[in-house]
C-alpha cells in the first residue's frame, strides 16, 4: 500500500531531546502514529538496516553514528506518505533543505540530519518490518 512511510529520529536528535517537537510537527502535517519505539541498533543491525548504502564512501562512518546512541522508529500512516513525509522532513543535506522542514529545523549535518524517511513504498515496508511485528501496528 502506497499509504505509510518508516521513520527513525537518529540518535543526535533523540540525545538533544527532540523526539516530542520532531514527532509534534509530523502529527501536525497529518501523520498518525502506526507504531513507535525507541530502541538502539548495534553495529551490525545498523550495518544491515542501510546495506544498500555499503558501497557508499560514508557507509562506515554512518553505521557508526546510527548505533552510537537510542534512535526512535516509527511506522507513519498518511496518504501519499512516502512523497509527503520526504516534502515534511527536507533534503538530506540540511544545507539544501527547505524553511520550515524538520531537518531545517533539527539537522546538525548531512550525516546527524535528525530523521530518516523512506525513499519509496517498496523501502517503507522493508523497513517498518525491520523494526516491528504485526502485534507492534495500530
Ligand atoms: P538517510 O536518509 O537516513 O539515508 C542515508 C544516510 O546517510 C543519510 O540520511 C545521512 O544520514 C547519511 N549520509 C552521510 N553522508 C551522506 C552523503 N554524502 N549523502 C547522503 N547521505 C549521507
Amino acid at each position: 500500500a502506497g499509504n505509510v512511510t518508516f521513520t527513525m529520529i537518529k540518535p543526535d536528535a533523540v540525545q538533544d531531546n527532540h523526539i516530542g517537537g520532531i514527532t509534534k510537527m509530523m502529527e501536525e502535517a497529518g501523520f498518525r502514529v502506526v507504531a513507535l519505539k525507541k530502541t538502539r541498533l548495534t553495529e551490525e543491525r545498523a550495518g544491515q538496516f542501510y546495506e544498500v548504502h555499503k558501497e557508499r564512501p560514508f557507509y562506515g562512518d554512518l553505521v557508526k553514528y546510527m548505533s552510537s546512541g537510542p534512535i526512535v522508529a516509527m511506522i507513519l500512516e498518511k496518504d501519499n506518505a512516502v512523497l509527503d513525509f520526504r516534502t515534511l522532513i527536507g533534503a538530506t543535506n540540511p544545507a539544501q533543505a527547505a524553511e520550515g522542514t524538520i531537518r531545517k529545523i533539527y539537522a546538525k549535518s548531512v550525516e546527524a540530519n535528525a530523521v530518516h524517511g523512506s525513499d519509496s513504498d517498496e523501502n517503507a515496508q522493508i523497513e517498518g518490518d525491520f523494526f516491528f511485528g504485526a502485534d507492534e501496528r495500530f
